[in-house]
This record gives C-alpha cells, structure tokens and sequence, in this order.
C-alpha cells in the first residue's frame, strides 16, 4: 500500500491528517503509534475508504482504492475499526462468518473451504469453544478476538486493525499479535494502530510514529522508539532499555506532592 500527499478532514474541520505520505512495506507488520487524537484511527478510515480524501490517494498494487469496486476491495483489504458494533444477538461463527460475505455469490452459501476458513480462524483467537456463543455475552477481550477471528477470515492480502489488542489481558494481546505476525510472515501487509509501545516494539517490522496529523517519525523500532521523541511526540519521561534487540519503555515515576 503506498500513501501520497493524503489529506483528512471532517466536514468543514480543519484537516486532522495533512499532506501525509506512507510507504507501507509489502508483507511486513506495520505499527502506526501516536497520543490520543493524533489521527491514528483518521488515516486508517483514509486508507480504507470509510472516509474520502480532501486530496492525495491510496494505492493499493498500484491502484487508487476510490477506483475499486466495492466487493473488490473487500476481498484485498480487510479493517477491522476502532470500537466496532456487534450486531444484535449474533453468534461468534456467525459473526466470523461474515468475513466470508466478500467471497460469495448473490445468495451464495457457505462452502466447505468457507466452514475450513471461519473454524481456521475461531481457533486461531482461541475461541473454538465458545462459537455458539452470542458475542454480546462474551466478555469484552473474547470479544475483540471475535472480531479479529472476523477480518482474518476475510482472507485479504491487506489488513488495516485499528486496537487490536486493547481490552485484552498482557497474555491474549500476545496471542493477538502473534497470530497477527504469523499473517505478515505468510506474506500478508499488516497495519496495525497499538498504544502498548513495548509491544509494538516487539513485533513491528516498521514502526510509525504520528503526532498532530503528520509522521513525527518511522523506521526499525529500535532506531524510533528513542527517549527524545517519547518525550516530543507523547510528552512522556521514560527510560527506555533494549531487550533481545527491541526497546521496552519504562515510564518515569511521577509522585504527586
Ligand atoms: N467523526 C469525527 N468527526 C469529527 N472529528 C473527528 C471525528 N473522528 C475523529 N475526529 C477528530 O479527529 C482527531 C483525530 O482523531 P482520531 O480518532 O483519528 O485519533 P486517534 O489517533 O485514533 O486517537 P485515539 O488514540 O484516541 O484512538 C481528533 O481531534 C478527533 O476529535
Ligand atoms: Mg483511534
């Protein structure tokens, strides 16, 4: 996926992304950081087409995704949003199940290949037992993983996740992003937006920095993820220290009195 000169805006807003451009490596996991109302979640819809560009474009293989048919695009690129709504009562399967929409006919049934892909996918989050289950009786992280189990099911080449891994326990979010680093290390281009900087660190191939609506920074985590931009970009004093060649930040102390 590659960016250029992308433009945001709301309405009649000043624009929450400006003149930004991203080269999103191929096959690789991309971890897009930033502080609340950076504009994470804004250049994410800009990427998938939930929000239309006041100018620059989105290439996906090369193309403009505007120029995409629907369905298409929905076959290339799978998002998962920020906060999305479950449908009243629905199961988990059949929540995951929707992920397959993009593949069938008009009317089309599941296939055996559709059934091998949701199951596939219900085991990948760990959720196998609880497919029956309706989703607004799952606890918030089993949720989440619900939803994951929805967008890898999709089968896309592209996948945009937008918080994957808030709500989850330490444990789960590192089951999240393994499974979410299995899929780039098969191949697929992952954009990830994560708040756990650590954890980002650990797993990102390319690491995004964004602050105000523009890249503050990007590059390998270990070059990035310095004390001088945590202090820049988040307004944050940490230390950070290196283990096994990626950074772990430490946030100072901060006692009040
Ligand atoms: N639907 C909307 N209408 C108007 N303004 C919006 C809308 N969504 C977001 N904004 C504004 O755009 C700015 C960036 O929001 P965005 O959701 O992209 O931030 P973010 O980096 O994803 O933050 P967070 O870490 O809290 O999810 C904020 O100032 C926000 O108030
Ligand atoms: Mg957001």
């Amino acid at each position: 996926m590659h960016v250029e000169n992308l433009t945001l805006a709301y309405g009649a807003d000043a624009p929450v992304v400006s003149g930004l451009t991203l080269e999103v490596p191929a096959g690789r996991l991309t971890a897009v950081v930033g502080p609340n109302g950076s504009g994470k979640s804004t250049l994410l819809r800009g990427m998938s087409r939930l929000l239309t560009p006041q100018s620059g474009q989105v290439l996906l293989d090369g193309t403009d995704i505007h120029k995409l048919p629907a369905r298409e695009l929905a076959r290339k690129l799978g998002v998962l949003p920020q906060g999305p709504v479950t449908p009243e009562g629905i199961t988990a399967a059949e929540l995951v199940s929707r992920g397959r929409h993009p593949h069938r006919g008009l009317f089309g049934r599941l296939t055996a290949e559709d059934d091998a892909v949701i199951d596939e996918a219900l085991a990948a989050v760990e959720l196998t037992e609880l497919r029956e289950r309706p989703v607004d009786q799952l606890s918030g992280g089993q949720r989440q993983r619900v939803w994951i189990a929805m967008v890898l099911a999709q089968g896309t080449q592209h996948l945009l996740l937008d918080e994957p891994t808030t709500y989850l326990d330490l444990a789960h979010a590192v089951d999240v992003m393994n499974v979410v680093h299995a899929a780039a290390a098969t191949g697929r281009t992952v954009v990830a937006v994560l708040h756990d900087l650590t954890l980002a660190a650990q797993y990102a191939d390319h690491l995004v920095v964004m602050g105000e609506g523009r890249i503050a920074a990007e590059g390998r985590p270990v070059d990035v993820l310095t004390e001088e931009l945590l202090d820049d970009v988040f307004g944050l004093q940490a230390t950070v220290v290196e283990v096994s060649g990626a950074p772990v930040v430490v946030p100072d102390r901060r006692l009040a009195g």
